[in-house]
């Protein structure tokens, strides 16, 4: 079971002496690596007797975790952060029913759920260091790391949301952001596939056409380069239009590296094209499209 869907499961059962709980821990790992249980008594104003009530709950539902050293200290997995950001966003009336895991992946579990007002939207949480969670697992430093991969993954939650809404705002094709809070964004639900999924695509060229025209407008109206542009990463709708998803690694077009990151992402986009719908493209030609050297868009 991934640690959304153990979130998702026991957040109903919580109740607000647990979330006080997970709350005072979240605030305390940033100054100690494991939280002492005295530490956590003093902070929730809670007795001893109910802070270890607490703190045996919470870790029997696999929320917290417990690392015995010169002394017992606490941290919060990923399911105790999933748990805090979604009683955030339900209280925020963000968040109302969690539906079906839509792609959980390597770096991000993306659900389905509903809104208060029953629309549909997509909730991502971001994992980082999931994969190398497993390799450090007998470092030394271990929980550290994990304490870091935390705010690690609030970093990727935020910067992703902020590049959704700098080309949401210029029409860029991606889906529509709608909150975020500590490592998980919300945004539009969007059906459809991968590109990379798509066995047959009518049109081929137009739908290349219509990927560059975004590249295009994020990099010129916005300034925003994708930066880990595959088939991966583009939707293609049942309708045949496409959206450009998953942000967290943009740069500015100020960035040190950004024309070189742009050629990548245009490169791996034509790639694509060429490999699976023998469709050849000029990299500087489309290079100089996309940065507004050139008008012609088709190729
Ligand atoms: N707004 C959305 N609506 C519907 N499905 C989505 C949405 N966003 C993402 N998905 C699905 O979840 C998958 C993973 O999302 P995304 O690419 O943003 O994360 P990722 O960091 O690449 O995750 P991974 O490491 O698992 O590949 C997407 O390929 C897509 O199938
Ligand atoms: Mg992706």
């Amino acid at each position: 079971m991934s640690s959304a869907e153990v979130a998702v499961q026991v957040f109903r059962k919580l109740e607000n002496e647990d979330l006080r709980v997970l709350q005072v821990i979240e605030t305390a790992m940033s100054k100690h690596e494991f939280v002492p249980k005295e530490q956590i008594a003093k902070f929730s104003e809670f007795s001893m007797r109910e802070t270890d009530f607490r703190l045996s709950r919470l870790n029997k539902l696999w929320l917290i975790r417990q690392t015995r050293g010169a002394y017992v200290g606490h941290t919060l997995n990923y399911a105790g952060y999933d748990c805090l950001a979604i009683n955030a966003l339900v209280k925020a009336s963000v968040l109302e029913a969690f539906g079906k895991p839509l792609g959980v992946g390597k770096e991000a579990d993306v659900y389905d759920a509903l809104s208060p007002e029953r629309e549909r939207i997509a909730v991502k949480f971001h994992r980082l260091g999931r994969i190398s969670f497993r390799q450090t697992r007998r470092k030394r430093n271990y929980t550290a790391q994990r304490v870091n991969w935390l705010f690690q993954s609030r970093r990727a939650a935020e910067k992703e949301f902020k590049a959704l809404k700098l080309v949401s705002q210029k029409r860029v094709a991606v889906p529509r952001p709608i909150s975020q809070n500590r490592h998980v964004i919300v945004m539009g639900m969007i059906e459809g596939a991968e590109l990379a999924e798509w066995k047959e695509i009518p049109k081929p060229t137009k739908i290349l056409e219509e990927i560059l025209f975004n590249i295009r407008k994020a990099y010129i109206k916005a300034g925003v380069i994708h930066a880990d542009l595959s088939e991966y990463n583009v939707i293609l709708k049942p309708n045949m239009r496409i959206l450009i998803i998953d942000w967290p690694q943009y740069v500015t077009k100020e960035h040190p590296n950004a024309q070189q990151l742009l050629a990548r992402d245009v490169k791996n986009i034509l790639g694509y094209f060429e490999r699976k719908r023998m469709l050849k493209t000029k990299l500087k030609k489309a290079l100089a499209y996309v940065t507004g050297n050139s008008k012609a868009a088709s190729f």
